[in-house]
This record gives structure tokens, sequence and C-alpha cells, in this order.
């Protein structure tokens, strides 16, 4: 838990909270219970998302912070409440690629190789499908503005000279900033991040950070999982803090306090 590196942390300056407009994802009563598991993973979870809203969504190891990316990303359907996504049903908001998500391990297992540029490509082809082309389109189809687009979103996370690697070959951490190139060039407008600065340096938090906080004052809607609390201090226009249910959400001058923090963690952390 990184909770007095404050100084240590890259320089991110918050722009300014985005006027409220209807939600991007609304959650209402969201409850889930894993089929073994006598206690529920998260427990009548009601918040709003806004457009443009870097959020930082904060809480304990087992405070159900996977499980609710799992469900706002569609993976996991068993849950109970209700989920709107742009104002409709997330399968539609998938179908147009409206919604990119990086789970927490980051780290697909590409079980066949594949360069790094053709990765982000793949985020392109939401494009084509949202054209409603996919059908008259093949891999072989990719024009040189294709290849041209996915160059581009690569040197945003500075990643352009490892284009023609095998991602395979890539860190942990320049997977994560490959995965940002892909919702780029996909045009996501919510990006799910279950921890995206886990087991990054701070380079590679650096330069996710700033393309985060760019998409988000471009009006993406940015829901990110972190155990860096000092650092949501300073980029995160609103914090859900969540320990099965939901403890406080709100500016983080509000929730990260030292009464709402050790509720949460169950202790205090000698953070104030
Ligand atoms: N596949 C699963 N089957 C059964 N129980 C699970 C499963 N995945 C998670 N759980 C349980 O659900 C609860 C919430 O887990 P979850 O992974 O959502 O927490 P988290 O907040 O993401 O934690 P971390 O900070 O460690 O990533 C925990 O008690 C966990 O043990
Ligand atoms: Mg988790």
């Amino acid at each position: 838990m990184k909770l007095l590196e404050q100084e240590t942390h890259p320089a991110i300056v918050r722009t300014e909270q985005p006027q409220a407009a209807a939600p991007v994802v609304a959650a209402k009563g969201i409850t889930a219970q894993y089929p073994l598991n006598k206690d529920l993973a998260l427990d009548n979870v009601t918040f709003d998302l806004f457009p443009g809203e870097l959020v930082a969504l904060i809480g304990p190891n087992g405070a159900g912070k996977s499980t609710l990316f799992n469900i706002l990303s569609g993976v996991n359907r068993r849950y109970a409440g209700s989920l709107t996504v742009n104002g409709t049903s997330l399968l539609s908001q998938q179908r147009s690629n409206f919604v990119a998500y990086m789970p927490q391990e980051g780290d697909i297992d590409w079980d066949y190789p594949v360069l790094v540029k053709d990765v982000v490509k793949l985020g392109l082809y939401g494009r084509i499908r949202r054209q409603g082309l996919q059908r008259l389109f093949s891999v072989s189809d990719y024009t040189e503005s294709h290849t041209a687009a996915a160059l581009t979103a690569l040197k945003t996370v500075e990643m352009e000279e490892l284009a023609d690697r095998d991602i395979k070959a890539l860190s942990g951490g320049q997977k994560k900033r490959v995965f940002l190139a892909r919702a780029l060039a996909q045009e996501a407008r919510l990006l799910l991040l279950d921890e995206p600065l886990s087991g990054v340096d701070q380079r590679s938090e650096a330069v996710i950070m700033d393309v985060l906080t760019a998409m988000a004052a471009q009006g993406v809607t940015v829901l990110m999982a972190s155990h860096d609390i000092a650092g949501a201090r300073l980029y995160a226009h609103r914090v859900l803090l969540l320990n099965k249910r939901v403890i406080q959400m709100g500016p983080p001058e509000k929730v990260i306090t030292e009464s709402l923090i050790s509720q949460a963690f169950g202790r205090s952390l000698h953070f104030f």
C-alpha cells in the first residue's frame, strides 16, 4: 500500500470536476455473492459515474473491487440490482465498443504470436464494427491509415518503438500501456481499469496517468481501482470508497479522511 509516497508521485494536476450530465453508468443496489461463500461480495452498491469523471475505486483486499469491474464489464452476470450504461443496456454499449476493460492481471494470456501494433488495431476493429462493416472486413483489409492510427495511439503511450514486438515479449507495465493505446484507438468512452498502476514503474505510472487525465478532459469516464490513496487525492475527481458496500463516494478531500478510511480498511492506516 503506497501511503506515504506523495512527494515522489508524478505531478498530476486534477482537471476541474466535470459538470453533472446524464450518468454514463447508473448502478443501483448491485448485490453479488459467489456460490460457495456465505458473505456477500457486494452489498447493495449504488452509484453513478458521469462523463469526463476520473473516479478512483479504493478499498481493502477482498472489498469487491474486481467483482464490481467484472459486473460493469459484463464478465459476471450473476448479480441483483440494476445497471444502466449510457442510458441503455451494457450489452448494447459493448457491441458499439463504448466500454474498454483492463482486468486486474492486465496480462491477457495471448496463446498465439501477435505484434503490439496488431493488438492496438483490434481497437480499430471496434470502430469498423460500429460502422456496420464487420461482415465485409477481414484482418488483411487493414489499410495504411489503420496502421498509422495504431502507431499514433502507441506514440501517445510512448510505445511506438516496440510496435513490431510480440506482445508476449513486453513487461507487465508495457502491456498496460499497450492496453491504453488500444482503448484510445477504440475511442472507448468508458474505461474500467482494475489496478492499472499496480506493478508499474514511476515512468509508466506518469504516462498512464497523463493519458487518463487527458482522456477524462475529453469527456471519457474513467473508473480505476487503486491502492495508491495518496495518488488518488491528486488525480481523482471523486473517490468511491468500497468495502462490500459503499462506505462513501465524493471528492477526495471529503472521502479520504481518517474516520472513513479506517471504517473501510478496519484499522487506522497512520496516514493522517
Ligand atoms: N471466483 C471467485 N469465487 C469465489 N469467491 C471469490 C471469487 N472471486 C472473488 N471472490 C471473493 O469475493 C470477495 C471480493 O473479491 P474481489 O476480488 O472482488 O476483491 P478486490 O477488492 O478486488 O480485492 P484485491 O484488492 O485483492 O484485488 C473476496 O472475499 C474474494 O475472496
Ligand atoms: Mg481485485
